[in-house]
């Protein structure tokens, strides 16, 4: 057992990186788990600590553009295009990596992910550690992300260096990842800079398709192989309702209606007695900033199935739907 630290002060986390610690640190996406990306020994502990298998690589954060050569071997045009138009924010590129970027950090993989955060006090404690931190996010591998520090501390009290406080993520989705090494740019992972975006800046933009092989998801983005997102209780996911339509529990969940059951969605159903509670977001902005906590909170309440909504829409609503499907289990 470590003793999990908790700061306040930015300078202090970042001294705990610098002298090779594991901290993690509030994003716009979700809470990471920063490692001083030069550093084998913190990398290592940083895997064990999350539980993470080894052929998933680690996204590497930087304070500003500027310093893309510190962690790549060349900046390719998408790529380029992609930061200048949403960067910083919640997107990743994928680039051939430096040599120097522990083999550890990009699960042998001689390419590199690539991110520069909007958030404020992640953007100050990048610039305080002032090297390249590789970061995923802060949750116990396997489980959903989290969105708030509180949430972090729930999954790796005792197992990592510190935790910097900040506020609860705005957006509360992974960033948008796209290969950028390739003549066409691959959309690995969606988040909230959606396709539509991408294309605008970037019109030749390829989807990863989900129905792809292992081999080949396999080969251009090892993650996506491995279960995500997943809370204790079962999720099952329905198609959207109406306000107040009538929803079959009995037969959604498939059990008889004794247990604890969770509804979230962006309608409220009219047979709320079999419910344990329904948390109804208004936006879907709000939905995917609230999803993963309210995975979450379920977990706290001992509920035995959460039923989820079904969001399908064309801009964060096509990511919020992937988290959903894996949540579900059903990618
Ligand atoms: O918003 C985010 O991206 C958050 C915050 C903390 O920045 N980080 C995050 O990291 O979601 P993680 O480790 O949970 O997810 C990293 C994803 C995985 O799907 C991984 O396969 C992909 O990025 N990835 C990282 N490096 C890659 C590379 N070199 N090639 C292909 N995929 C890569
Ligand atoms: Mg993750």
């Amino acid at each position: 057992m470590i003793t999990t630290v908790v700061y306040e002060d930015v300078r202090e986390a970042a001294a705990c990186v610098r002298r090779g610690g594991v901290c993690a640190f509030p994003t716009e996406t979700v809470f990471g788990l920063a490692v001083d990306a030069y550093d084998r020994r913190a990398t290592a502990r940083l895997f064990e600590a999350k539980g993470r298998p080894s052929d998933n690589p680690l996204i590497v954060h930087l304070a500003d553009k500027a310093a893309w050569h510190t962690v790549a071997r060349a900046m390719t045009t998408s790529a380029e295009r992609l930061l200048d138009a949403f960067s910083p924010g919640p997107i990743t590129v994928v680039l051939p990596k430096l040599g120097r970027i522990a083999d550890a950090v990009t699960g042998g993989l001689d390419t590199v992910g690539v991110r520069i955060p909007a958030n404020v006090r992640a953007r100050e404690f990048l610039a305080h550690i002032d090297r390249p931190v590789a970061a995923p996010s802060a949750n116990l591998s396997g489980k959903p992300s989290c969105t708030t520090w509180q949430a972090v501390l729930e999954d790796m009290d005792g197992r990592i260096d510190g935790i910097l406080v900040g506020e609860p993520s705005s957006i509360g989705l992974e960033s948008t990842v796209v290969d950028c090494t390739g003549d066409e740019p691959i959309l690995l992972r969606r988040g909230s800079v959606s396709l539509e975006q991408l294309r605008e800046v970037v019109p030749n933009m390829q989807v990863l398709s989900t129905s792809q092989t292992g081999a080949e998801t396999s080969v251009n983005s090892p993650g996506l192989r491995h279960p995500h997102y997943r809370p204790e209780a079962r999720v099952v996911l329905v198609s959207a309702i109406e306000n107040g339509e009538r929803v079959d529990l009995e037969s959604v969940v498939g059990e008889p209606l004794a247990a604890k059951i969770v509804f979230l969605g962006m309608h409220r159903p009219s047979e709320l007695s079999g419910f344990g509670y329904c948390q109804v977001f208004g936006t879907v902005d709000g939905f995917a900033a609230g999803f993963y906590e309210a995975l979450r909170q379920a977990d706290r309440e001992n509920a035995a199935c959460i039923v989820i909504e079904s969001v399908q829409d064309a801009s964060v609503g096509a990511a919020l739907h992937d988290r959903q499907c894996r949540a579900a289990g059903l990618r």
